[in-house]
C-alpha cells in the first residue's frame, strides 16, 4: 500500500475523479443545461447519493444564467448485496409540477432501475420536459431503458465512494470520486 496515501475509517481510497476533474466537468454540464434553455426550473435530486454533485450543479447552474428551485426525492432500492432491486419511495414532495421542466440528479446511473421509476412517476404528474444529469454512467450495468441527458463521467465497474456516494453509510464527505484500496 502506498503509504502516504491517507486511512479514512480504516481504508485507503484510489483517487478515480478528482475534485479538479469534477469541477471542470460542472462547469461544462451546467453550460450544457443551460443551452436547453429551461422554463421555469424544478431541480430534483434524489437523495442521498447525489446531494453534493446537486449542490455544486445548481450554483453551477446560477453562474450560467438558470435559476431554479429545488425539491428532493429519496429512494431506496433493496437488492442483493450492491446491485439495485426493488425501487421504495421514501420521501416525496407536493409542489405542482404540472408542465414545469425538470432537472433530475442522481449520482449513478446504473441498471437505471432508479431514474426510470423516478422519471415516470414525474411523466404521471404532468411534468414537462424531463431532463436528467447523472454525475457517473456505468452504462454496462444498464436493464432499464433510460440514458441520462447530461453525464459527468463515464465510470468503470466498480464500486465507487466518495462526493456524495457512500459504501455502508461512509465516504460521503470526500471531495473526489475514489475507489476503496484492496
Ligand atoms: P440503478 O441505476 O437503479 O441501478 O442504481 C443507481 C443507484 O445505485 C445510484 O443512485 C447509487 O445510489 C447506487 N450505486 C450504484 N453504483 C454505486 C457505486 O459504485 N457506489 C455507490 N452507490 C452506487
Ligand atoms: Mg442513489
Amino acid at each position: 500500500m502506498d503509504n502516504n496515501m491517507p486511512l479514512i475509517d480504516g481504508k485507503s481510497i484510489d483517487v478515480l475523479f478528482s475534485e479538479q476533474d469534477i469541477a471542470k466537468r460542472n462547469r461544462i454540464i451546467a453550460t450544457e443545461i443551460a443551452a436547453k434553455k429551461p422554463q421555469n426550473l424544478l431541480v430534483l435530486p434524489i437523495l442521498k447519493g447525489s446531494f453534493i454533485f446537486a449542490a455544486d450543479l445548481i450554483r453551477e447552474l446560477h453562474r450560467a444564467g438558470v435559476t431554479s428551485t429545488v425539491e428532493f426525492i429519496a429512494i431506496s432500492s433493496y437488492g442483493a448485496g450492491q446491485e439495485s432491486g426493488e425501487i421504495r419511495l421514501l420521501h416525496d414532495f407536493d409542489s405542482d409540477i404540472t408542465g414545469r421542466d425538470i432537472l433530475l440528479i442522481d449520482d449513478i446511473l446504473e441498471s437505471g432501475k432508479t431514474l426510470k421509476f423516478v422519471r415516470d412517476l414525474l411523466k404521471t404528474r404532468g411534468a414537462g420536459r424531463i431532463f436528467i444529469a447523472a454525475l457517473l454512467d456505468k452504462a454496462m450495468r444498464r436493464q432499464a431503458d433510460i440514458e441520462a441527458d447530461f453525464v459527468g463521467f463515464s465510470c468503470p465497474d466498480q464500486f465507487v465512494v466518495g462526493y456524495g456516494m457512500d459504501a455502508g453509510h461512509a465516504f460521503r464527505q470526500l471531495p473526489f470520486v475514489g475507489v476503496i484500496h484492496k
